[in-house]
């Protein structure tokens, strides 16, 4: 199974991605959280990525293309994974293309929310340093002593996630992410998903989508 979470910032693709990788017993793959994890330990990539990612900006598509090579190989991938936040440029997506040969997606769920759901869910979500739990001040709020309910680390606010860096990550996306919508529906890959439902109604709608792929291969 090789699927592709595409939706704004803030549509909920880390949140279903966790959850659908849970049952399926597959790999997420965020190069979010990639990217976050080198910027904590302060390596070559995290230098780079740091100024680029506070400012809502793209990391380049050739070291998000490496670095998605590379993962790719891993022994965890050999049955499926779950694409989180990749591709998010044209150019990411024939990358993807070119290492797995066409045709290797079998579908691009596309999480749908209007741009004042996004700005909220982002500005009131927090997120534990280490394990990167994901709460939400509204719909799941983290324990009043702000420590993880699953690793006891320290819950705080993503820098890029005040209301200024996150309307430049909307901007973003819509110049540069949101092409692919037409992409993957040109490739008969696309299934939209009203993503302004409840946490598990989108779940229950990305795992139909799932079983009637399933069912089409085989
Ligand atoms: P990344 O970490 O990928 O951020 P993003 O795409 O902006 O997505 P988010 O993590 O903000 O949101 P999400 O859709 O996962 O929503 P979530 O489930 O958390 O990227 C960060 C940065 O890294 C980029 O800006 C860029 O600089 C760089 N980068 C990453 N990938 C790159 C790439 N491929 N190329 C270049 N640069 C790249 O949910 C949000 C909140 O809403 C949470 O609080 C959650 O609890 C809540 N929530 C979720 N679903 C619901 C629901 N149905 N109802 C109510 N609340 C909900």
């Amino acid at each position: 199974m090789r699927l592709i979470f595409l939706g704004a910032p803030g549509s909920g693709k880390g949140t279903q991605a966790a959850m659908l990788a849970q049952s399926y017993g597959i790999p997420q793959i965020s190069t979010g959280d990639i990217l976050r994890k080198a910027v904590k330990e302060g390596t070559a990539l995290g230098e780079k990525a740091k100024a680029i990612m506070a400012k809502g900006e793209l990391v380049p598509d050739e070291i998000i293309l490496e670095l998605i090579r590379q993962r790719l190989a891993e022994a965890d991938c050999k049955k499926g994974y779950i694409l989180d936040g990749f591709p998010r440029t044209l150019q990411q997506a024939e990358g993807l293309e070119r290492f797995l040969g066409a045709k290797s997606i079998q579908a691009a769920i596309l999480i749908d929310v209007q741009p004042e759901t996004l700005i909220s869910r982002i500005t009131s979500r927090r997120v534990c340093v280490d394990c990167g739990e994901t709460y939400n001040l509204f719909t799941d709020p983290p324990p009043a002593d702000s420590r993880c309910r699953r690793c006891g680390g320290q819950v705080i606010q993503r820098q890029d996630d005040s209301e200024a860096t996150v309307r430049n990550r909307l901007q973003v996306y819509e110049e540069k992410t949101a092409p692919l919508i037409d992409f993957y529906r040109q490739q008969r890959v696309l299934f939209r998903v009203d993503g302004e439902a409840s946490v598990d109604q989108v779940y229950q709608q990305i795992v139909s989508v799932v079983q009637q792929m399933a069912g089409e291969i085989r």
